[in-house]
Formats: C-alpha cells, structure tokens, sequence
C-alpha cells in the first residue's frame, strides 16, 4: 500500500512578545540561521508537499524568497492563536487529502529523526492526530498531556488554564503534531477562545477529536529536551547551546578534536575531516571546511573559509569568505583574510590583512602585511594583489591593487608596492631614515 501523501505545515506567525524585541521571533539568528529555519529543515527532510509556513504580515516581505523551493507562505492577519494560525494555513492545502505534519516554528531542537517515527507512529494507528510528547526536567508552561485511565490522550492544558493536580502531570506537549487533514480542518473550525489566553488554541483540536471518539496518540520523545520552544532570549541562548553541542558531538563521533566543546561554536553545515585540531573558542561559520590535519585558533573566526590538510590558522585569526588555505599553509596570529588563496606551505604567520589576493606556494609574507584595493569606485569589481611562489615579503608591506609580484622575487622592508615586479627581482624603495644630530638638545624644556 503506498502511504498517505504527507503536508506539512509550520506556524510562525507569532509576536514572540516574551522576546520584549522588535524583531519577530522567527526571524532572530540561531547558531547561523533563523530560529524558524531549524523547524523548516527538520520538516523539509520528510519531503512535504505541500509544505506551508504560516507567517504575520510584518515577516512576510523577509520571508519571501528566502524559504527552500518547494516551500509556500500562508499569512496570518492577526495571532489569534495556534489553532488560528493552523487554519491560516488551509487554503494552501485546499484539495489536500492525507497527513499533515503542524510544528510550532520555534522548537529548533526538533530534528528529522523525531518526525519519522512520529509520522510512522501515526500512521501505524491509523490516528486522526498524533502528538509528539516529551518530558522536560521543569515542564513549566509547557502544555500538559493528560491521559485518561487507559492511559489514552483525552486532551491538552496548557499551563494557564490548569488545575494544581494538572501543572503536577510531567508529559508535556512539544507543538509537534501529525493529523488527518479533514479531521484537522473540521476540528479547528469548533474552536472558541474561553480559555485564559482568549485564544484559539490548535491543542484543542486534538480534544474535540478526542472527544469525538477519534483515534488520537502520543508519541513519546525519549529525549527530555527536543520539544524545548523558544519564547524567550534565555529559551534562544538555551536552545543555541543545545544546538552546538549537537554539532560539535557529531564532530568529535567523527574524529575531530575540539579541545573545548562549550567554548566552540559551530554552525551546520560547516565540514570537519577527522584528525583537524580545533581550539577553544573558535567560531566556524557558514560552509567552511577545515581538512584532516589541519588545526585552527584558539580564538579564530571562520567563515566560508577552506583550510586545507595539515593548514594551520593561529590565534585571533579571521578568515572571511572566499578565502582558501592550500595544504600546510598559515595563517597566523592577528591575520586577516578575505577572497584570499594562500598557496601550498606558503605563510602568513603575524599581523597582516591580505583581501582580494593569492599568495604561491612556499611565499612567506612578511609581518604587517597589508593589501590596498584603491583606486577602485562603489560597484567595480576589487582589484587584485597577486603574489607569487617563493616570494619573500618585508615587515610592513603594502600593495597597491592590482599588482602582481613575479615568483621568487623579494621585497624590502618598509615598501610600499605601487608596480608589477617582475621574477626574481628586489623590489621596493623604502624611505630611508633622517638623523639629525642632537636636534633637539636646548628645545625641550628640560
Ligand atoms: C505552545 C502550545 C503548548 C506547547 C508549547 C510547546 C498551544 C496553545 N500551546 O505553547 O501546549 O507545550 O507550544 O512549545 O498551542 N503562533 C502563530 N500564531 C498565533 C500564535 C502562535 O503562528 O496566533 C505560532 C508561534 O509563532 C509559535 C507557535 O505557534 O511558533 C507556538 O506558539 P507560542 O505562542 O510559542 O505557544 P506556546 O506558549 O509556546
Ligand atoms: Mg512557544
């Protein structure tokens, strides 16, 4: 029998009021992407279609063309409630028949490995909904669970509305959920508002179902933290750290070291081969890919940067996109690099900043270091320094792109490079020093 075709829905259209920002809460950064942006890959590794994110009004214009393809937007005029929210959704999903994933868009713990079963679980049961329970050290505000006495879903609390003997149950509700399509829509049409918040709750909707006399299940999480929502900035910081040491396990699982986990963010999809060195407090950002051997920081900075095999990037080290370090190169304390190829064992070990630049192999660019990109105008492609093989630089060299320093050659110390410089020449005409002799001695007035 071929499954139900599956949809997906993801309600985002929230204030976030408990974030006291001005920015709605889906949109605020999370370990390198949207707080939404976790619920939506989560969900999207099920192939959903349709797969419809639920947003306000004042997230719609940043929303727009920035979801995976394949992904709708549906609006929610006011929030009304999760159940309003849901419903937002249903002209997206007209003709729709099946199952229909709903993920409240801030639970980033939520991962495709819980949704499978979920889905599974769901279908196994045949259920008209399914909800992914779990249970948190402190279930707080969380919805609770309860359960009648044969241990099925009669319906959900939330915190507010509950009974003293209801805030003890400990199962709590992740906003996690899979329902039969028309089950759904002709659930959250009976819903009202009479309830603490004044609001249209989609937890309800597993009640009338309940109520109904309709199959509804709970599938229980074993992991105590995966449905943790973010409503809060101490939820966010909460959930960022949930996030990195995920990342950085799979890290270390796969043969990397990282001295210092809880000091070591990493976004997602950033690659490590096994056997890089990964100091503390090291920060590895968008696609940056670090090469077995390699090692990095402390206190370095990545982002869309390639460290190639046995590389090194020493302390306070900032490489931004585009940068490529080819095997045994380095890049040393206080460097910075930009759009930058640094060839084979070539070195740039101290206090330098190279942009728009490419270094041969075994070049050694001297300390300080520093590449200029004008004359250049607003829009116009950045001119580019090229440096090549075996060049040796002096301390305290600028360029001045384009210029291009021909292999093997050497610059004095001091210069500052305005024209080509053809192979294996000496180039460079720093200003010499003026002494003038006890010039000052009866000027001070000491
Ligand atoms: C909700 C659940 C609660 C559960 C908890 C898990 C309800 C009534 N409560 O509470 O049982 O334990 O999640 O994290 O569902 N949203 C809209 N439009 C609205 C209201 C909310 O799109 O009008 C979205 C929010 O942006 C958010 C999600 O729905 O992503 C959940 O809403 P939120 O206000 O965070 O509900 P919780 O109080 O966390
Ligand atoms: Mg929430």
């Amino acid at each position: 029998m071929t499954p139900a075709p599956l949809a997906a829905v993801v309600l985002a259209a929230g204030l976030g009021t408990r974030m006291r920002s001005r920015r709605p809460k889906h949109l605020h950064p999370l370990l390198g992407r949207r707080l939404l942006d976790w619920s939506v890959a989560a969900v999207g590794a099920l192939g959903p279609a349709p797969f419809v994110v639920v947003t306000s009004p004042g997230s719609l214009a940043e929303l727009e063309g920035s979801l995976p393809p394949g992904v709708d937007l549906a609006v929610q005029e006011e929030p009304r409630g999760t159940g309003d929210a849901a419903a937002s959704a249903r002209p997206a999903l007209a003709g729709f028949a099946g199952d229909v994933v709903v993920v409240a868009g801030d639970t980033p713990l939520v991962t495709e490995g819980d949704l499978a079963p979920l889905v599974e679980a769901h279908r196994r049961e045949g259920a008209a909904a399914t909800v992914l329970s779990f249970e948190p050290a402190e279930p707080a505000a969380y919805g609770r669970i309860l359960r009648d006495d044969a241990g099925r879903l009669r319906r959900i609390v939330e915190a507010s509305d509950a009974s003293p003997e209801e805030l003890a149950v400990r199962e709590v509700n992740s906003s996690v959920y899979v329902f039969e399509a028309n089950a759904l829509w002709s659930a959250l049409a009976r819903l009202d508002t009479d309830n603490a918040q004044g609001e249209l709750y989609l937890t309800d909707a597993v009640r009338h179902l309940a109520d109904d006399g309709r199959p509804v299940g709970v599938y229980r999480a074993s992991d105590p933290r995966v449905g943790e929502g973010v409503n809060s900035r101490a939820d966010l910081a909460a959930a960022g750290a949930r996030l990195r040491d995920r990342i950085v396990s799979a890290h270390l699982e796969a043969g990397v070291t990282i001295v210092d986990p809880a000091t070591t963010w990493i976004e997602d999809d950033v690659a490590i081969e096994a056997d890089a060195v990964i100091h503390p407090f090291t920060v590895l950002r968008g696609r940056t890919v670090v090469r077995r051997g390699a090692e990095v920081g402390p206190h370095a900075v990545l982002v869309d940067a390639e460290v190639g095999e046995e590389a090194l990037v020493g302390p306070f080290c900032y490489l931004r996109p585009g940068t490529v370090l080819a095997a045994r190169a380095k890049a040393g304390t206080f460097v910075e690099l930009k759009n930058a190829t640094i060839g084979e064992g070539a070195k740039v070990p101290h206090l330098s900043y190279l942009g728009d630049a490419e270094v041969g192999e075994e070049t050694n660019v001297a300390a300080g270091a520093i590449t200029a990109n004008y004359p250049h105008q607003e829009g116009r492609p950045k001119a580019r320094t090229t440096i090549g093989r075996n060049v040796r630089t002096g301390i305290h060299n600028g360029f001045e792109a384009p210029v291009t320093i021909g292999d093997g050659a050497w610059i004095a110390g001091g210069s500052y490079v305005t024209d080509d410089v053809p192979p294996d020449s000496l180039a460079g005409f720093p200003p010499r020093q003026v002494t003038k002799e006890g010039y000052l001695r009866g000027k001070r007035n000491d």
